[in-house]
């Protein structure tokens, strides 16, 4: 899917696929789905939902979003405060 509206989207390592909708955050996208991923504050500060990005593109909507310069070249991103620009595989941070 590649439309007005959305994106596919996948996580891995699990597999799991959603569709990343254009208006909605990676996290809501993600959760609409049925697919667990952590949150609290849901707002890019707190760090909870952290993944990486495997494939694809997504722009933050918050200037700070709580990521470190390293982070970000790394490709990690916060599902929070994230929409989808491309196909994306997201993968789930390595502590959970
Ligand atoms: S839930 Fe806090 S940064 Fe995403």
């Amino acid at each position: 899917m590649d439309t007005a509206l959305g994106f596919d989207g996948e996580v891995v390592p699990d597999g799991a696929r959603f569709v990343a909708w254009r208006d909605q955050s990676l996290l809501q996208s993600v959760e609409a789905a049925g697919i667990p991923w952590p949150s609290a504050c849901r707002n890019g500060t707190c760090r909870t939902c952290l993944g990486t990005l495997t494939l694809g593109e997504v722009r933050h909507t918050v200037p700070w979003p709580g990521l470190s310069a390293d982070e970000k070249s790394e490709r990690c991103v916060l599902p929070c405060v994230a929409q989808p620009l491309s196909h994306l595989v997201l993968r789930r941070a390595p502590l959970w």
